[in-house]
């Protein structure tokens, strides 16, 4: 049920803008981002924006729910922004699944992966160098693995060059464990 927090705000950035500036196209993308389908994008657009208007008051329970898997998460979390988070995402999305049972790509289904050891998705080959690292992904790790994974844990596969900034980073990971709760 938390799904529908992503669309709503999504959806919330579309009224917010008129349907008019550069900002929908930007705006749009994390509206569907749940959707695993690129074919379906348009309709699952549409479809999850109207649900999410029509549906007010399961939005209300998704923002507490939300809220607290925010709060928990200490600091800064409370403060993420879930929209800009779906949105960074989308770098990770080109190696990433979210979903729960999403396949390995060119990385690990990462559905879970806070609280998770590291190197420990059940079928994905990882190098030596992560499975040696004795890590387990908190917001710590998490938050200096996406700044830098070269720094974290050298030689590992992971080719990314890193989110800069720490609004970036915080967003990315309250966004990783609002769409992965339970
Ligand atoms: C170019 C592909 C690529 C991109 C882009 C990428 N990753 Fe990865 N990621 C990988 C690979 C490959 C691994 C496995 C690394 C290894 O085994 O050394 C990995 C591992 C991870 C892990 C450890 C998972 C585990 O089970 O231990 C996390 C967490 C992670 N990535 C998060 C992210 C996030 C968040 C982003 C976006 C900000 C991102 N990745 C972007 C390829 C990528």
């Amino acid at each position: 049920m938390l799904r529908s927090l992503v669309p709503l705000a999504g959806a919330l950035i579309i009224a917010a803008c008129g349907g008019e500036t550069g900002d929908t196209a930007d705006a749009a993308p994390a509206v569907h981002n749940e959707a695993a389908a690129p074919a379906a994008e348009p309709s699952a657009t549409a479809s999850s924006a109207a649900t999410a208007m029509a549906s007010s008051d399961d939005d209300d329970d998704d923002d507490d729910d939300a809220g607290a898997i925010l709060a928990a998460l200490g600091g800064d979390y409370a403060n993420a922004d879930l929209t800009n988070g779906a949105r960074q995402f989308r770098r990770c999305q080109s190696c990433h699944t979210l979903n729960e049972g999403g396949r390995h790509t060119v990385g690990p289904n990462l559905h879970g992966v806070i609280g998770r050891a590291a190197a420990s998705a059940e079928g994905f080959n990882y190098s030596p160098q992560l499975t040696e690292a004795g890590l387990t992904w908190d917001v710590e790790t998490l938050n200096a693995w996406i700044e830098n994974p070269r720094a974290l844990v050298p030689g590992n596969r992971m080719s990314f060059v890193g989110l800069r900034e720490a609004d970036d980073r915080r967003d990315v990971i309250g966004y990783l464990a609002v769409e992965t709760a339970e």
